[in-house]
């Protein structure tokens, strides 16, 4: 019977030690478990005589009742000890400045490209795009160039068969467009063009913009009215246009469009030669023998076209000196241009 008394001692010394409530779990086990001291005991029982079973489970009863309330108020303990830790550790210090993310940023490139076809999606025209190979029909006779035609010298062609070839012009895209398409219809068709070029402002590879409205009654004015707006929202509320008189074999008459200078307004600076103006695009009438080819009535149908390279829009927007710069792929380049 003494015995009981030293194993709630030493229980309650074991527990008061036990750190967490693994531990503490540990020795409740130890006394209370299925193989711990106090069931054991009560399994002694059928070794006493019949007349001493009655105390002694009481006894033993009560020294169970004991521990199991000894331990539930240090269970308590050792939980309130644990949750405070947690809690101090895992505090934090919502006045601390947060960490800095990186952020991307488009590429020059496509914020232009973005930026034009949201500018004449405004005016109403519809995103075409072309296969980037081609074959000498879309690339070139088709708009009017035929296979002895000097035009053809005009763009170093990149070949792959005798057939195909890396596309020159995103022109080749209005004949594919007009061949499905009954006009009137305005189509905007941006895409990678390729031309063994290399220098400052001349890349092999490079983006253009088409643009192709054909309607009736469509003049030489619609084609300047609209490119004074795309210039008015891409460069400078002020700026206007100039056309001046070119060749192209797929458009007659053709020019070439210069904007006036947006760095100095038009009064003449190193940007744009002291003349004033810069050269952005060719355009000009559809010829009516593009139109007879892709199955529209030139005399029911009149249309202009226009083309221009993307990299030479964003060097004018941005002020970029050399076209690698779009290709070189330097961070501090790039990071130049984050909203
Ligand atoms: N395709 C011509 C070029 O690449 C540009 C152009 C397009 C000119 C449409 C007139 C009309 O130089």
């Amino acid at each position: 019977m003494d015995d009981t008394e030293k194993m709630v001692e030493e229980a309650t010394a074991e527990a008061e030690r036990a750190e967490s409530s693994r531990a503490l779990y540990e020795v409740k086990m130890k006394f209370l478990g299925r193989t711990g001291k106090v069931t054991a005991l009560l399994k002694s029982m059928k070794d006493l005589a019949a007349e001493h079973r009655p105390a002694f489970g009481k006894r033993v009863n009560a020294v169970r009742e004991r521990l199991e309330e000894m331990f539930s108020s240090f269970e308590q303990r050792v939980k309130e000890r644990e949750l405070e830790a947690k809690l101090s550790s895992e505090q934090i210090d919502v006045t601390m400045p947060a960490k800095r993310r990186s952020k991307g940023a488009l590429h020059p490139i496509t914020r232009t490209r973005m930026e034009l076809i949201d500018i004449f999606s405004g005016m109403g025209f519809e995103v075409f795009e072309g296969p980037e190979i081609e074959n000498e029909h879309y690339n070139f006779t088709a708009l009017n160039t035929p296979p002895d035609h000097p035009a053809r010298d005009m763009q170093d062609t990149f070949y792959i068969t005798d057939e195909f070839l890396l596309r020159t012009q995103t022109s080749a895209g209005q004949i594919r467009f007009m061949e499905k398409r009954e006009p009137p219809f305005k189509m905007l068709s941006p895409g990678r063009v390729f031309r063994s070029d290399d220098d400052a402002t001349h890349s092999p590879m490079f983006y253009q913009m088409e643009g192709l409205v054909v309607d009736r009654g469509v003049t030489m004015c619609d084609l300047q009215g609209m490119l004074d707006e795309f210039a008015r929202t891409m460069f400078a509320s002020t700026s206007k246009t100039r056309l001046r008189p070119s060749y192209f074999p797929f458009t007659e008459p053709s020019v070439e469009v210069d904007v006036s200078c947006a760095a100095c307004g038009g009064a003449g600076c190193a940007l744009c030669k002291g003349t004033g103006w810069i050269e952005v695009l060719g355009a000009g009438m559809v010829n009516r023998r593009v139109l007879e080819n892709c199955g529209v009535d030139p005399d029911e149908f009149t249309g202009f076209a226009f083309g221009m390279g993307i990299e030479r829009i964003a060097m004018l927007k941005y002020g970029i000196g050399h076209i690698r710069s779009f290709t070189e792929n330097d961070v501090r380049f790039l990071e130049q241009f984050k909203d």
